[in-house]
């Protein structure tokens, strides 16, 4: 097998190689190192992390760059003001989405987050929409997000105040939110088919026993580890079994479905359907519903919980900080109730400690790939049409023009003199203009409502003391990820 691909991957090179002039002609592209044929620049590639990579770069060709993945031309967009200018500015232009190939190529661009044009614009007009409807089904999100906040709760207060790996019931509850808006349906914690899904999620996320450089090649030739017989399924794998258990949720949800009353994101779905049936032009299909699903899925359980997992993981380090948290709490909510979104507005220092939170996350440190829809000028320069282009986020959350101490976590950034709650311009988690995150709603209320019903019962504490907690990244590739830990719940009075 190893010499089909060798074989495979020389014949293409030849062809490449020969049409290779033609692609590196224009001037007024961004500076950038000079790429190999075929290679790109991948041979300058930090082992391990792009990003590194890119700010290594970005020190030397400035904010606006030119880098080759293989055959793939990317221009990388460094620093808030670059950022900004982009999705902002000429937010149609950078409005376009780019691929993972490892990830994506078997979505098809179908869905949400990996399509492009007219079918995007309809699932995403109609899942913003879907999402802010408080009206779906006989509860609203935010009693949802509150019942499976002490759910959460409960969860945790089983471990007795030993310590505990919070990563699995955090997940959990963050993934049962999501199932209960798409699929009207929560599953308890040790379900059988619930924890195959987190398993495959995971597996997929990561890729599981693929290994690391297969997957690196894959994104780098798609095309050429196409040809290997068995890759591409082998990459799929773990993905069809997502769609089929998605595929048994939507027959599900058909059988019960009243198209006047639709109850979760499923039925709504569904009703849209039936309504423009009659469309020609209509997305409206159960295989782009399988995507969209798919895809937010993906992107609203990980992202949420990760985020949460780094909160906790600050608060144990800056035990001072949860004592504010505490009390504020305390003063606002008591202990007689639930917190409820109202609550949000008078309690800025909690609101900015969860901006810091995401701020130091960084949870999605490059963004995801933008496209330029047309030839755009940005800064002097020229980037042909269907450029991929990464609005590195990392770079705005730590951009030192903007932030004094980036690498402090500091509250105090968000709050004015008054202890008033203050806009920070360099702070985009949800990333902005046209391709910004749609869940930035849900996913607020969530951070908000999951943090404070945790710290409104209980105090962490940590097995190791504060110095000794490492609160740096174990790893950032697609998703920032903090280092595995232990904490002690223990009921507050
Ligand atoms: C803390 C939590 C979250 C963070 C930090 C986050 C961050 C992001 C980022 C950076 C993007 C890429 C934006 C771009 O391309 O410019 C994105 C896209 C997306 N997010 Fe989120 N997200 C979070 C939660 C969620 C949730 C809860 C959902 C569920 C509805 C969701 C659904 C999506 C979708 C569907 C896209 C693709 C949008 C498109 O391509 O048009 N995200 N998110
Ligand atoms: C935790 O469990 C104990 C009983 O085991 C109960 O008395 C207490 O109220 C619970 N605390 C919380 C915060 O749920």
């Amino acid at each position: 097998m190893v010499t089909i691909f060798l074989l495979v991957f020389l014949c293409v090179s030849c062809i490449f190689l020969l049409s290779w002039k033609s692609r590196r002609v224009n001037a007024l592209l961004p500076p950038g190192p000079t790429p190999l044929p075929i290679l790109g620049n991948i041979l300058q590639l930090d082992q391990g992390s792009q990003l590194k990579t890119f700010t290594k770069m970005s020190e030397v060709y400035g904010p606006v760059f030119t880098v080759y993945l293989g055959m793939q031309r990317i221009v990388v967009l460094y620093g808030y003001d670059t950022v900004r200018e982009a999705l902002v500015d000429h937010a149609e232009a950078f409005g376009g989405r780019g691929q993972f190939p490892a990830f994506s190529r078997f979505l098809n661009e179908r869905g949400i987050a990996f399509s492009n044009g007219e079918r995007w614009k309809q699932i995403r007009r109609f899942t913003l929409t879907t999402l802010r409807d408080f009206g779906m089904g006989k509860r609203s999100i935010e009693e949802k997000i509150q019942e499976e906040a002490l759910c959460l709760v409960e969860e945790l207060n089983k471990t007795q105040g030993d310590p505990f790996d919070p990563t699995l019931p955090i997940s959990q509850a963050v993934a049962n939110i999501i199932c209960s808006i798409l699929f009207g349906k929560r599953f308890e914690y040790n379900d059988g088919q619930f924890l195959m899904l987190r398993k495959l999620m995971t597996e997929r996320i990561l890729l599981g026993n693929i290994p690391k450089t297969v997957v690196k090649l894959y994104n780098l030739f798609p095309g050429i580890m196409d040809m290997i017989p068995g890759m591409h399924y082998k990459m799929a794998k773990s993905s069809l079994k997502i769609v089929d258990f998605i595929n048994e949720r939507i027959k599900i949800n058909m059988a019960s479905l009243d198209t006047s009353a639709p109850q979760n994101y499923i039925e709504c779905f569904l009703a849209k359907m039936e309504q423009e049936k009659h469309n020609p032009s209509s997305e409206f299909s159960t295989k782009n519903l399988n995507m969209t699903i798919f895809n937010i899925l993906f992107a609203g359980i990980e992202t949420v919980s990760v985020t949460l997992r780094y909160g906790l993981l600050f608060l144990l380090k800056y035990p001072q900080i949860q004592e504010k948290v505490h009390k504020e709490i305390d003063v606002v909510i008591g202990q007689g109730r639930s917190p409820t979104v109202k609550d949000r507005n008078q309690m800025p220092y909690t609101e900015a400690v969860l901006n810091e939170i995401q701020r130091m996350a960084d949870v999605v440190p490059m963004n995801l790939p933008h496209l330029v829809t047309q030839d755009t000028h940005f800064k002097g320069y020229v980037i042909p049409k269907g450029t991929y282009v990464y609005p590195v986020l990392n770079s705005v959350h730590y951009d030192k023009q903007h932030h004094a101490n980036p690498e402090e976590f500091d509250p105090g950034r968000f709050l004015d003199s008054n202890g008033c709650l203050k806009k920070v311009e360099a702070f985009m988690p949800f990333s902005a203009g046209k391709r910004a995150c749609i869940g930035e709603g849900l996913a607020r209320m969530e951070l908000f409502l999951v943090f404070t019903t945790i710290l409104q019962r209980f105090t962490l504490t940590s097995p190791v003391p504060p110095e000794k907690i490492n609160i740096a990244p174990a790893s950032r590739n697609i998703m920032s990820i903090p280092e595995q830990y232990q904490l002690s719940v223990v009921p507050r009075q």
